[in-house]
């Protein structure tokens, strides 16, 4: 039977994967061998991982590719991605090169607030804590002074502090509600420090002041932490064209393209099923290029699928239209990124992403992220719309199951030709393999 171990996180790399293999591997020497194979050669590269998080035993390698020809706002960029589907930058290029040449992307920042909260129960009168929270409030900002004088000096800080009463929710349950401003950082240090002392001194003074805790009544802070929902840190991006330009598929007129297109989106704001799977291909390239530029996806998805559901049901991120002629598709979400701090400076490839994007500040990252997204979209709509998804998929998707088959260089060329005639499945991949190995 398998114990439990203590100060795992003590021992060296070495005695971890020792332990590891020991225990859950049958001592594999093989097993051991993949987790080295992915080390890196160059210690201080290697170091460097190990310490981005803790208990590292190897690393964990995604492909990183670039999507060319975007067009945004007049500027042409290629966009790096960070991610292991298939099909993924391949129908981003092919976005960004349709609408290059229709006038490209337009994207521009709608807001760049941020939130943070205190949340906090308090058995009193309601009234005398709106009075000490007006009263304290100057405290407060003051109290965070050393924290924020930097973030002063780039434009940023804390923009104000509401008191909300929850008690319609949760008995005697309060929130003090902050807004920020973090410039270029995604902030979330900055807005938990920030936090945590509002925590601190709202509640030392509560303690101090006989109007709020006296004769029973108790002021208890239950904890503080931003929020990664951030619907006013908002960013749109655009296309549009005159209809009879979206010709790119000489099978289908112009017009009878963007009918269907709209259709497609219509369904996808009012059907959740869909909608769901809808937006999981708009992540698609937003969390490559999030991912890319060492930003935090998992904060990114939880943010803009709350705000997929902001109505009350889950919904289409993006929108399209057909005004005078002139087709209209765009995405309206939530982006809370940074391009300073974090990974952005320590990570090798990152940076590398930063440059290739041109050092963009953090709006726009927001832009460019927001543009990926778009073009993801546009693309699985267009496919979905026409072809089906499967016959495209199906022919990137080739290489995984000749990979996954040990096909030699050789035997792929010849498949790979096999395939442009023939329609791509995983039986008939391994079928034809079988085939020519047999010949
Ligand atoms: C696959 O990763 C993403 C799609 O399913 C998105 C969509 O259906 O719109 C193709």
């Amino acid at each position: 039977m398998i114990k439990p171990i203590s100060g795992f996180s003590r021992l060296s790399k070495k005695e971890k994967i020792d332990w590891l293999a020991k225990t859950y591997l049958k001592n594999q020497p093989e097993d051991v061998a993949v987790l080295r194979q992915y080390w890196n050669e160059d210690s201080h590269l290697q170091r460097l991982h190990d310490e981005f998080t803790e208990n590292t035993l190897s690393n964990f390698y995604l492909p990183f590719g670039l999507a060319p020809n975007f067009l945004i706002n007049g500027d042409l960029m290629a966009i790096p991605m960070a991610i292991e589907e298939s099909s993924v930058i391949a129908a981003a290029s092919k976005a960004a090169k349709f609408w290059g040449t229709r006038g490209g992307f337009k994207a521009r920042v709608i807001d760049t607030k941020k939130i943070g909260q205190v949340h906090f129960k308090y058995n009193g009168n309601k009234e005398l804590l709106n009075r000490f929270f007006t009263s304290v409030k100057p405290k407060l900002l003051q109290a965070v002074k050393p924290i924020t004088s930097n973030m002063e000096k780039r434009g940023g800080g804390v923009l104000d502090i509401q008191l909300k009463d929850k008690t319609a929710a949760i008995e005697a349950y309060y929130q003090l509600h902050c807004e920020f401003e973090t410039r270029d950082s995604m902030g979330a240090n900055f807005i938990n420090s920030c936090l945590e002392k509002f925590a601190e001194v709202f509640e030392n003074e509560a303690n101090k002041d006989p109007h709020i805790t006296s004769e029973g009544k108790t002021l208890d802070i239950i904890m503080s932490i931003l929020s990664n929902y951030v619907p006013e840190c908002l960013v749109r991006a655009e296309v549009s064209c005159p209809v009879e330009e979206l010709n790119e598929n000489k099978d289908i007129e112009g017009k009878e393209f963007a009918k269907k297109f709209i259709e497609a989106v219509k369904i996808a704001e009012v059907e959740p099923y869909r909608a769901v799977t809808h937006n999981k291909g708009i992540m698609n390239g937003i969390d490559a290029v999030v991912l890319a530029t060492g930003n935090d996806f998992r904060a990114v998805e939880a943010g803009v699928h709350a705000y997929a559901a902001r109505n009350g049901q889950y919904s289409s991120l993006t929108h399209a239209g057909l005004e005078d002629g002139i087709f209209k598709f765009w995405i309206e979400i939530p982006l809370a990124l940074g391009t300073v701090g974090g990974l952005t400076s320590l990570h090798p490839l990152v940076k590398l992403a930063m440059d290739i994007l041109q050092k963009p500040n953090a709006q726009e990252l927001m832009k460019i992220v927001a543009v990926a997204g778009l073009a993801q979209n546009f693309a699985a709509l267009n496919s979905l719309t026409t072809t089906g998804i499967q016959q495209g998929h199906m022919k990137m998707h080739l290489m995984n199951i000749l990979n996954q088959h040990q096909a030699t260089e050789e035997e792929k060329k010849v498949l790979i030709e096999y395939f442009t005639k023939n329609t791509v499945t995983h039986s008939s991949a391994v079928a034809q393999l079988k085939k020519i190995r047999s010949l």
